[in-house]
């Protein structure tokens, strides 16, 4: 049986699954979160479902020996195109994406307007897979899905320009100008590098755009998967009634978030950016070579149980 102080495997394209990681330090601090960015290989977002699966699949098998208790594949690219091929070929585990929890919390944000407008950025390959469109209208089949492919964000977020670089701003103006003369309602943040520039994007679109960060409602649903498979990581006990309880208090609250990296390429940058993202130090992540990637096993299909 898989044990409940297992670690968290988050993996996507390069820094944007921090996001991610983020969010589930807010709502699950004491587990240990593992984290591979594919900074090599950045990004998923113009490739075909073929490489990204590939790519997504070396990632996972490589980090076996680590024995996660839940895999998050926190790219919406990947996602899209990858989790329904990649669930059948890891049967022992569980694995999750970011798009239905993002699609979920679009339609709950659209309320009782009647035929919603939803909007949603992502990469060209998020876009043209429809995978947005297709969770979305199966819960709302009344919503307008505007889809816009956003192709220059997500170089621009991991060149580490910051959100008042004119370069970003004018980008995002212009990719955002045309949903908003579609009066939205609802705009989701479908890219998980698009977070980290939350806070300009809602003072473009204003106030009266709900605007969704799928890396948040993904941690939500994390959390929901591990308590509901009793996989949440236990709470030390604290013996009561003794003159230690204050000091074990403290420790309790100040519990460290436990990271840690690997990337395939670049792994000064990596920390430095990623330093920058979460706000605490982070370690320089381990090196993982794509030969190595590309070096393993083929993976054994799982036998069909007859019947
Ligand atoms: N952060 C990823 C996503 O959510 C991928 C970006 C990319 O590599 O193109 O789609």
């Amino acid at each position: 049986m898989m044990p409940n102080t297992a670690p968290i495997l988050v993996l996507d394209s390069g820094l944007g699954g921090l996001t991610v990681v983020r969010a589930l330090q807010k709502v699950l601090p004491r587990e240990e979160i593992i984290y591979f960015g594919d900074t090599a290989r950045l990004p998923y977002g113009s490739k075909t479902a073929e490489t990204v699966t590939t790519f997504v699949r070396q990632i996972i098998q490589y980090a076996q020996p680590l024995h996660p208790k839940h895999v998050v594949i926190a790219c919406n690219t990947a996602t899209a195109l990858a989790l329904t091929t990649l669930r059948p070929m890891f049967p022992h585990l569980t694995i999750s994406g970011v798009i239905e929890p993002g699609a979920r919390a679009a339609v709950e944000a659209a309320g009782a307007v009647e035929q919603p407008v939803i909007g949603v950025i992502a990469t060209e390959a998020t876009v043209h897979s429809k995978a947005y469109d297709r969770a979305i209208l199966r819960r709302r089949n009344r919503a307008r899905v505007l889809l816009r492919p956003t192709p220059l964000l997500v170089p621009l977020i991991e060149e580490g320009r910051p959100a008042d670089d004119p370069v970003v701003k004018l980008a995002l103006k212009q990719y955002l100008g045309p949903l908003m003369r579609r009066n939205m309602d609802v705009l989701v943040l479908g890219c998980t590098h698009y977070p980290i520039l939350k806070d300009l994007i809602q003072q473009i679109v204003g106030e009266n755009v709900r605007v969704i960060d799928s890396a948040e409602r993904c941690a939500d649903d994390v959390a929901r998967r591990l308590a509901g498979a009793n996989l949440l990581r236990p709470v030390p006990s604290v013996a009561t009634g003794s003159s230690a309880d204050s000091v074990a208090m403290d420790a309790l609250d100040s519990v460290e978030p436990d990271l840690r990296c690997f990337v395939t390429d670049n792994a000064p940058r990596f920390r430095t950016l990623a330093t920058r993202f979460l706000g605490v130090e982070v370690a320089e992540p381990e090196l993982v070579s794509p030969d190595d990637l590309y070096a393993q096993p083929a993976l054994v299909a799982p036998v069909r149980q007859a019947g």
